[in-house]
């Protein structure tokens, strides 16, 4: 077909605009939308329409610049920025065999003969790029736009394989100045764990969204928890004695950095392509993500002789494997409620053969997803499994569609399992069952969710748990710590033996600390962490409780979505009701961390800023309002119990305080105040 410069230009324009948005998507929203197969077809035809008018060319195209993973504004971690010594570089790449010969045709043309090829897996992670000097680990920086990345030291010395310090060895100064690179990845088995404990809707699609969206939380410790490991595959620096990166891998091990031990150096394309061959295969073996095969020039001298272009180096390329797919047709779809009232269509596929395993079902994810696939049923559709764990519905083959035999399906309008009428949130592309208390799968989920192993710990399956809804014993959480062993042993095969087992772990599950029960009541957007850090922050329930936005929102990783939840949970009467059943039954309300045990409950309810200097540190008089029950806060408001003025304090909260008629108080009638009341009833 003869394209004209005109259609060129509008076409290239689509594409361009197209590729910055998915960039934006996978790099700094770490939620793509389509396939890097996808996203590598638009790259190709927009690089073959501008091969084709080269005139066309800008330099912001992205085909001329590297994606870039930098954070911006909006999104809420903030990390310093730091140019690269050495620009980091992309990797051309390619899906089809063919192509390599002209990769290795064109490396020859240089003149380059007698070299061979370092064959590495391509680990589907996020790139870092360490610095070291005098043998230590000076920082770590992310590929950013290849020339500025983001600092993220702390979080990387997280990471248990990557040394801080480096030993003496022979041959290789190891306090000199160098960097190393490599990849930051997350394996399945941690990928599964934290998903596992997000709900459904905060889950990472894929390991490789989850390594890096963990690399970018603001808490070191949180990152830790998060199982990431890291491989390292090039070493760069001022006169290297290495004549090959062989020798340069063999050293990096020697100084103890983690380096691939799937590598091999291949003596032809021949031997490329069975490396590439046999991983194609073997790769759902692998405890972690790779998406192709990397082959690089071993020898350093040829490296340099055949050069780089701006954006790739010439002398390596990535051969990557296409996520593996299946076609087949969607027979029906079923809409499941979760414990959180969120509805999942999921499709029921003709059963078809993908990775090595059957598939039946495949996740739709929401309406919109449904839209934007426009899904019919009967639809002939390709499924895909890629770094993800649950196979995806990716597109329909909408060729295939027989006019007379595919119905647009039934989105439904009341909650399959209880008839409650949807409600829809987050515009229009989550729908929810309202029904919390009375949706009977909700309130088994929930309660299943309670008696987990990361929440209370109760010793109840599924199974259990439907008996003891069933049968009426257990509908709300407290009724766990009221059911008793006769009522157990009228359950059918419940014998002496079980019975006691289960009323064992109820009784236990009153010393789990305030944390898991906080986790455990099944909040929503209260994960683990989540809970942890409520828990760090406010220690008591009460605290917690009386907690507004602003508070909320100044707590470490909580944002508007959590803080909301947490207030919408605390004005429900019945939830309240519940928390004071649940702590008049024994359960731990309060944190028992080292250090803090609440000394009274003399500012109970009192909300308190705090201004001017004291004899202690600020930090101290806050710690003090905290142990003694009350709350602080940065302005003065109507709802201000007194303003604690100490030295010189601001002009501007005395006057308003003033203004409000609200009390001020020194440090003495402070301390009068907190020592008046010793009822420690927590002591
Ligand atoms: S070498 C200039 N080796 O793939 C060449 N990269 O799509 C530097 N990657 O930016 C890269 N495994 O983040 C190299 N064994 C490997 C790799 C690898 C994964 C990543 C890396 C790179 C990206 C290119």
């Amino acid at each position: 077909m003869v394209i004209t410069k005109k259609t060129a230009q509008k076409r290239i324009e689509a594409l361009r605009s197209e590729i910055l948005r998915h960039n934006h998507n996978y790099y700094v929203l770490n939620m793509p939308e389509i396939s890097d197969f996808e996203y590598d077809v638009l790259l190709m035809e927009l690089q073959a329409l501008e091969n084709k008018f080269p005139e066309l060319i800008t330099p912001d195209s992205p085909t001329q610049v590297v994606g870039s993973d930098l954070s911006n504004g909006e999104v809420p971690q903030e990390f310093e920025q730091a140019p690269h010594q050495y620009p980091m570089l992309s990797l051309s790449n390619t899906y089809d065999l063919q192509e390599l010969t002209a990769f290795d045709e064109r490396i020859r043309k240089t003149g380059a003969s007698d070299f061979t090829y370092a064959c590495e897996l391509k680990f589907d992670g996020t790139a870092i790029c360490l610095t070291y000097e005098n043998g230590r680990l000076l920082r770590a920086i992310t590929r950013g736009d290849g020339t500025i990345g983001d600092v993220v030291t702390q979080n990387v010395r997280t990471i248990p394989q990557i040394p801080s310090t480096l030993p003496s060895i022979s041959g290789f100064d190891s306090k000199m100045r160098f960097e190393i690179r490599g990849e930051i990845y997350m394996p399945f088995s941690s990928f599964e764990a934290l998903n596992a404990e997000r709900e459904p809707e905060n889950r990472f699609a894929n390991p490789r969204n989850a390594a890096s969206g963990s690399l970018k939380l603001l808490n070191p410790e949180e990152v830790r928890k998060r199982g990431l490991h890291c491989v390292l595959y090039q070493l760069l620096g001022e006169n290297l004695p290495f004549d090959s990166h062989q020798a340069a891998m063999q050293t990096a091990k020697q100084l103890g950095f983690p380096i691939s031990e799937y590598s091999k150096i291949c003596h032809n394309l021949e031997e490329v392509m069975a490396f590439i061959r046999q991983w194609d295969e073997q790769r759902h073996q692998l405890p972690f993500p790779i998406d192709g095969i990397v082959i690089k020039v071993n020898e350093l001298s040829i490296r340099e002789l055949v050069g780089a272009t701006a954006k790739a180096p010439r002398w390596a390329t990535a051969f990557k494997f296409k996520a593996e797919e299946a076609h087949t047709r969607i027979l029906s779809i079923d809409y499941q409620v979760g414990r959180t009232g969120a509805i999942t269509p999921v499709a029921n596929l003709e059963p078809v053969q993908l990775s090595g395993t059957m598939v039946k079902r495949a996740s739709l994810h929401n309406l919109e997803q449904m839209r934007l696939l426009d899904v019919h049923l009967n639809d002939w559709v390709v499924v895909e499994k890629g770094g993800e764990i649950i196979p995806k519905i990716t597109r329909v083959d909408v060729s295939k569609r027989d006019p007379n035999n595919c119905q647009l399906p039934q989105w439904p309008e009341c909650c399959p399992d209880c008839g409650t009428p949807l409600v829809i949130e987050d515009d229009e592309a989550r729908h929810y069952c309202p029904n919390q208390e009375g949706c009977p799968t909700q309130t088994k989920a929930w309660l299943l969710h309670f008696v987990s192993r990361k929440a209370m710990d109760i010793h109840a399956g599924e199974a259990t748990i439907e008996q003891l809804y069933n049968q009426g014993y257990v509908q709300s959480l407290p009724d766990f710590y009221r059911i008793t062993r006769e009522q157990l042993l009228t359950l059918p095969a419940w014998k002496e033996r079980s019975a006691e087992r289960f009323l064992q772990s109820v009784e236990a599950s009153k010393q789990v600390p305030f944390a898991r029960v906080l986790f455990a009541l099944g909040i929503r957007h209260i994960g683990e962490t989540t809970a942890k850090n409520l828990v760090e922050h406010f220690k008591t329930m009460d605290q917690l409780q009386a907690a507004d936005r602003e508070t909320l929102l100044a707590v470490q990783d909580i944002g508007e979505v959590v803080a909301d939840s947490m207030l919408d949970y605390f004005r429900t009467p019945r939830h309240q009701q519940m928390i004071k059943s649940l702590q008049q039954l024994g359960l731990q309300f309060q944190s028992t961390e080292a250090g803090w045990v609440q000394h009274s409950l003399a500012l109970a309810g009192k909300t308190i800023v705090i201004s001017g200097t004291f004899s202690r540190s600020r930090d101290e008089i806050k710690k003090l309002i905290q142990l003694h029950s009350g709350k602080n806060t940065g302005s003065v408001s109507g709802k201000t119990s007194f303003l604690l003025a100490g030295n010189e304090p601001g002009p501007d909260k005395v006057r308003k305080a003033e203004s409000l008629g609200i009390p001020i108080l020194d440090e003495d009638a402070f301390n009068a105040l907190i020592n008046s009341n010793n009822n420690t009833e927590n002591q």
